[in-house]
């Protein structure tokens, strides 16, 4: 069985969607590590709680994004991890970092990309007023926010969508999307381009 490490921010809602999903039997691979740059971040507790081995590593004792970035590195490689999911990691990976998992980090984006990239994506859109909001899940490539697309779900934004609405909204819809996505990709169901991944025996 595929072994893979969740990497997580803060709240961790879509690390609980993958923990759930996990042991259902719905991914069929171990979530073998919970790694967060936070000590902070509530989703190392429940990681915790679902009796998965947690890493802590903070930016702030390395010199450089690159030095950081090889600490974990070494660590996903003693723990023989296979594939990487981001479920809201708010840092950039370095190039490096990426090159050492080609086409096996998946991430997940709170809008329709290639729109609203960044850290602030949710509250972006609504500022800017749009009407169509959405889901991406993709592949990490060597440049933020635009890897190849795995899937992307919209929907209408209401007149009376509210900051906090709509955030609702978005994160019911990656947890659905999101584990749906790791799934094929661990059953090997994508074929992954440099832009396009194709989804085979989609039900
Ligand atoms: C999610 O909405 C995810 O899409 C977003 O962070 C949130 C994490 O929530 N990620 C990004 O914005 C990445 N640029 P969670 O901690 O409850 O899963």
């Amino acid at each position: 069985m595929k072994r893979f490490a969740v990497f997580v921010s803060g709240n961790g809602s879509n690390l609980q969607a993958l923990i759930d999903e996990t042991k259902a039997g719905g991914i069929k691979a171990e979530l073998a590590l919970v790694f967060s740059n936070r000590r902070k971040a509530y989703g190392l507790k429940r990681a915790e709680e679902a009796g998965i081995k947690t890493l802590v590593l903070e930016p702030r004792h390395y010199a450089t994004p690159q030095s950081f970035d090889r600490e974990i590195a070494m660590y996903l490689k003693k723990d023989k991890i296979d594939f990487i999911v981001l479920a809201g990691y708010m840092k950039i990976l370095t190039p490096w970092f990426v090159k050492q998992y080609p086409k096996k980090i998946i991430n997940v984006h709170p809008s329709l990309l290639p729109a609203f990239k960044g850290a602030k994506a949710i509250k972006d859109q609504f500022t800017y007023g749009v009407k169509v909001a959405g889901v991406t899940i993709h592949i990490v490539n060597d440049k933020m926010d635009a890897g190849p697309i795995i899937m992307q779900e919209s929907f209408k934004v209401s007149e009376k969508e509210t900051l906090e609405s709509l955030e609702e909204r978005i994160h019911a819809v990656e947890h659905k999307l999101f584990p749906k996505c790791v799934s094929l990709f661990v059953d090997g169901k994508l074929k992954i381009g440099a832009r396009k991944v194709q989804i085979a025996d989609r039900k």
